[in-house]
């Protein structure tokens, strides 16, 4: 079943030019800071951290039973192929299915594709990552359709929500608030606060202990806020980015055979790669969230059900 969005204003029928500045952007926030490419692409999960394979980079993935989502989830294709990717999407139409949750057909996207929050992302950022989709190396791969359980594929009709009128990024030197809008694009809420019937936990925001389990392995996320004792209230700035820069060097080819004990899905190798004013207001605005006392242990194998 699909819906026509009541609310799916036309999109409008612009054509972003193609600058090598916005290029960089896209690509910064495709491979790096929002990780499109983590959700979108075949990964290699024989390696701890799951690269992504280059070549199948956007082809559209279908997610793992074991996440234990409300259905049959599917990251669709979007490399410009015409026939199985958005090759025949405007530019708007592509602004309009990362910003307001709305696929070209009119049909609403489930929000796992987190639309709710890149709603705040600029017009400049949307633009860039548009620009960068374009170039993507088209690939042929059809993937299925999104198939959700009653009564969530009801429900998520009114997720979409149009974006109306100019939206700007913050002022970058105001480190927390630059801060704040990157850890929104980055998704670092999704993964890192729990959930209860798919909203985030009451009191629980960034502290941890959300599960994912994909094949034989497990991992909880961390808690990091800055609460003293289980979340990151200890770590110096240093610390903080010292843990990131410990994965730069890291690529598909040299990351290690994967363990319970490395196994994870926070995209260390791409966020590693961000610029240190960028981890600096990451780390200023998680210093300002609510320290919630959480302790979690995030490799620890889970007895077997
Ligand atoms: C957590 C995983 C995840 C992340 C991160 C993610 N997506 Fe998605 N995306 C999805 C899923 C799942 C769908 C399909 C939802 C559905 O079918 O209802 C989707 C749908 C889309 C669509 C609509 C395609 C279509 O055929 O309808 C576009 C375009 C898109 N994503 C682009 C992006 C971009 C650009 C980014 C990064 C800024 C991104 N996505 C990040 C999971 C993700
Ligand atoms: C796709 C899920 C996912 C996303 C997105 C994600 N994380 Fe994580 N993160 C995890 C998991 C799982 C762990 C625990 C395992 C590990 O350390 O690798 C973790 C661990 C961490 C740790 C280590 C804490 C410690 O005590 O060692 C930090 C710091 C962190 N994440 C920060 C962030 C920030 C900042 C963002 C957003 C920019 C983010 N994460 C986005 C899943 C995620």
């Amino acid at each position: 079943m699909t819906f026509k969005s009541t609310k799916s204003a036309p999109p409008s029928d612009i054509r972003i030019e193609a600058t090598a500045a916005r290029l960089e952007r896209g690509r910064y926030i495709f491979e790096n800071l929002a990780d499109c490419a983590g959700c979108h692409s075949e990964r290699d999960w024989t390696k701890a951290g799951a690269p992504v394979i280059a070549s199948r980079t956007g082809v559209g993935v279908a997610f793992p039973k074991e996440l234990g989502l409300p259905g049959d989830v599917v990251a669709p294709n979007i490399t410009p192929d015409p026939t199985t990717g958005i090759g025949t999407w405007t530019d708007g139409e592509k602004i309009r299915a990362i910003r307001a949750g709305i696929s070209k057909d009119g049909r609403a996207l489930f929000p796992f594709m987190p639309y709710q929050g890149y709603r705040r992302m600029s017009d400049e950022d949307a633009q860039s990552l548009v620009v960068y989709l374009n170039v993507l190396p088209p690939v042929k791969n059809a993937v299925a359709r999104t198939k959700l359980n009653f009564p969530v594929n009801l429900l998520i009709k009114d997720a979409p929500q149009p974006v109306t009128g100019p939206v700007q990024a913050p002022d970058s030197s105001n480190a927390v608030q630059h801060g704040e809008y990157l850890v929104n694009l980055g998704g670092c809420q999704d993964c890192h606060t729990q959930q209860e019937k798919g909203a985030p936990k009451e009191g629980m925001m960034l502290a941890g202990g959300f599960e994912f389990r994909v094949g034989q392995y497990t991992v909880l996320s961390a808690n990091i806020t800055p609460e003293m004792e289980t979340g990151l209230g200890s770590w110096s700035e240093q610390r903080f980015l010292d843990k990131f820069r410990g994965y730069a060097a890291t690529t598909a080819a040299t990351a290690p055979q994967v363990n319970q004990a490395n196994f994870t899905l926070m995209p260390w190798t791409n966020l590693a790669q961000l610029t240190d004013q960028d981890l600096k207001a990451i780390y200023a605005f998680l210093r300002t969230v609510k320290p919630v006392k959480n302790a979690v242990e995030p490799h620890k194998p889970l007895t077997q059900p």
